[in-house]
């Protein structure tokens, strides 16, 4: 899949979408994320991108043209199935938004700006709204990090072990069982007889108890029992 970032802070971009798995995704070709300057696309001697706010409220509203141009580009070259604009008026981000995402051919994710874009991007561009969380950043570019690298992480191939992108916290909507590696006594503290019992049927019924049993204790919403 391909996802373009468009944003006026490319820098806050580069490392987390370069490493570890997303970057190992790219080389392997299962993703490639184009991260986009809109200053690029922004004309005259000082390239403006935001300008001041119709009917005086303070901070600066990203301008039109630009956006426009950019997209306009992108979607002269390729078919877009998403233009995602990253903001706190959003639906709320969850791990089954994530898997719809990574199913899709090519996304924008337009980072939003402090004081907001002009509304007219949002009514005739964007096709979705996503926030993060009920906070607010200073920009949208962490919330496309964040949207970026979970999406591209649960593209089959993209994590060497196949089987373990299934079962992360959410994919069954139960938080992860504990894990545990060697030694097997640490400290005096031991690790579960059952994961050293080579019993798997055993240790699998264990493992869906402590998902199950975590899931109650620390996020019983996940189980409609708030
Ligand atoms: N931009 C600012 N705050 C945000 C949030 N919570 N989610 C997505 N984008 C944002």
């Amino acid at each position: 899949m391909r996802i373009d970032i468009l944003t006026v802070v490319p820098e806050l971009l580069t490392s987390p979408l370069n490493e570890s798995i997303l970057r190992r995704a790219q080389e392997k070709g299962l993703a490639e994320i184009v991260v986009h300057n809109i200053r690029d696309w922004a004309e005259g001697r000082h390239r403006q991108v935001d300008d001041y706010p119709f009917g005086g409220e303070a901070g600066m509203v990203l301008k039109p043209e630009p956006v426009f141009r950019c997209i306009q580009e992108l979607k002269s070259q390729r078919e877009y199935d998403e233009v995602i604009y990253t903001s706190p008026d959003g639906v709320r981000y969850d791990q089954r938004e994530a898997n719809r995402l990574s199913t899709l051919g090519n996304i924008i994710i337009l980072c939003g700006h402090y004081k907001g874009l002009d509304h007219r991007i949002r009514e005739h561009l964007v096709t979705r709204e996503i926030s993060i969380g009920d906070y607010v950043l200073t920009g949208g570019e962490l919330a496309a990090a964040v949207i970026a690298d979970s999406v591209v992480r649960i593209i089959p191939g993209a994590i060497g072990d196949e089987a373990s992108a299934l079962t992360d916290s959410f994919q069954d909507g139960l938080l992860a069982p504990p894990v545990y590696t060697r030694p097997a006594e640490f400290n005096g503290w031991k690790v579960p007889d059952v994961l050293l019992s080579g019993n798997f049927a055993e240790i699998e019924k264990w493992r869906e108890e402590q998902a199950l049993e975590r899931t109650r204790l620390l996020r019983p919403d996940l189980l409609g029992e708030t």
